[in-house]
């Protein structure tokens, strides 16, 4: 049997992140500190998903695509996806997921991805101008996980919808057309911390902040990573404590040095009990500068050997596809197209 998940009785994880950016310290310590552990006890398959980040509305630049899908396959290694263990990717040299999608397009129907939240926040007040890629995202998601029989994704609350769906087109395909796929379950990933910009600390750190001031990306130069959590967002009662609702910012502060430092928030917090915030953004800065220190070197490195990057993802797809291939070509006899001759 070609599925390894089934074979070697590990779960099978898949999850996959757009390469609409740089990474940020939130992408990091939210994410991908997760999709690193869960390869001690999992079967982890893992995309770079340009297919999806082409249904944005506005930003589509041809080169900058290429290059930023590089770099997040260059950060994904750097920060430690193993591809001795689990299988990385880029999600276009899979054909496989397009035609599954389209399979599964013809087993959605209009008002479920109608009602997609996430499709309905994108597309407000222009959904006559939006691509119908934008629209049918949720279906290409679906095809992603169920190629490879998923059973967990690791992903942000956001994406809980997304995975119902997968599921719900899953159980729909098995029952009309006979048992083909596994139905994924949602896996909040093991999060380091929930991170948030350091301008505005109400606010998750996300690429599309307003300012990059507030923003860490895993490539900063560290006198820029300095900078950055010097003039991070305070409160003006001077007390370092936990407290989201009332101090967003110092405790924002200390959940990045808790997760940067292996320690807990409280521990943080009761050894900068009398640090002044000028002393406690010093320690945040020099705690993130050394965590982030063998990502960026390992990340730059690769990234400045496009040769063995490409080796290295030309490898992941073709293991990929000795997984979604058998996939794929059960879906179309299930559905009744003719195999070739
Ligand atoms: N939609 C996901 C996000 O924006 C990215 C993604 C694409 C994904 N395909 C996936 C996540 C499959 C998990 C599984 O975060």
């Amino acid at each position: 049997m070609t599925d390894g998940a089934a074979s070697t009785g590990r779960a099978r994880v898949f999850s996959g992140m757009q390469p609409s950016g740089a990474v940020h310290l939130g992408n990091l310590l939210g994410a991908l500190t997760g999709w690193v552990t869960l390869q001690e006890d999992a079967d982890c398959v893992y995309s770079v998903v340009d297919l999806h980040a082409i249904t944005a509305p506005d930003d589509h630049d041809p080169a900058l695509l290429r290059q930023r899908t590089l770099d997040l396959a260059a950060a994904l290694l750097g920060v430690g996806v193993d591809p001795a263990r689990s299988t990385l990717f880029v999600q276009s040299h899979v054909r496989e997921h397009a035609e599954l999608a389209w399979l599964f397009n013809c087993v959605a129907t209009f008002g479920e991805l109608g009602r997609m939240p996430q499709f309905k926040d994108k597309s407000a007040g222009r959904d006559a101008s939006v691509s119908v890629g934008l629209f049918d995202y949720p279906v290409l998601q679906t095809a992603d996980i169920l190629l490879y029989h998923a059973t967990k994704v690791p992903v942000g609350e956001d994406q809980r919808h997304h995975i119902e769906l997968a599921r719900d087109i899953g159980q729909r395909f098995n029952h009309r057309f006979g048992e083909v796929f596994t139905l994924p379950t949602a896996i909040l990933p093991p999060v380091a911390a929930r991170v948030m910009d350091l301008q505005e600390p109400t606010r998750k750190m996300s690429k599309s902040a307003s300012s990059e001031k507030g923003v860490v990306f895993i490539l900063d130069e560290p006198d820029a990573v300095a900078a950055k959590f010097r003039s991070a967002v305070t409160d003006s009662d001077g007390e370092v404590r936990v407290d989201r609702a009332a101090k967003p910012g110092v405790t924002n502060l200390l959940e990045i040095l808790a997760a940067t430092t292996s320690r807990t928030v409280e521990q943080a917090a009761d050894e900068h009990a009398a640090s002044g915030y000028g002393a406690l953004k010093t320690a945040v800065a020099e705690a993130v500068i050394a965590f982030l220190a063998p990502i960026r070197a390992r990340s730059l490195e690769l990234a400045a050997d496009q040769a063995e990057l490409e080796r290295i993802l030309a490898d992941g797809a073709a293991r990929a596809r000795e997984i979604a291939a058998p996939t794929l070509e059960r879906a179309r006899l299930a559905m009744g197209l003719l195999p070739p001759a």
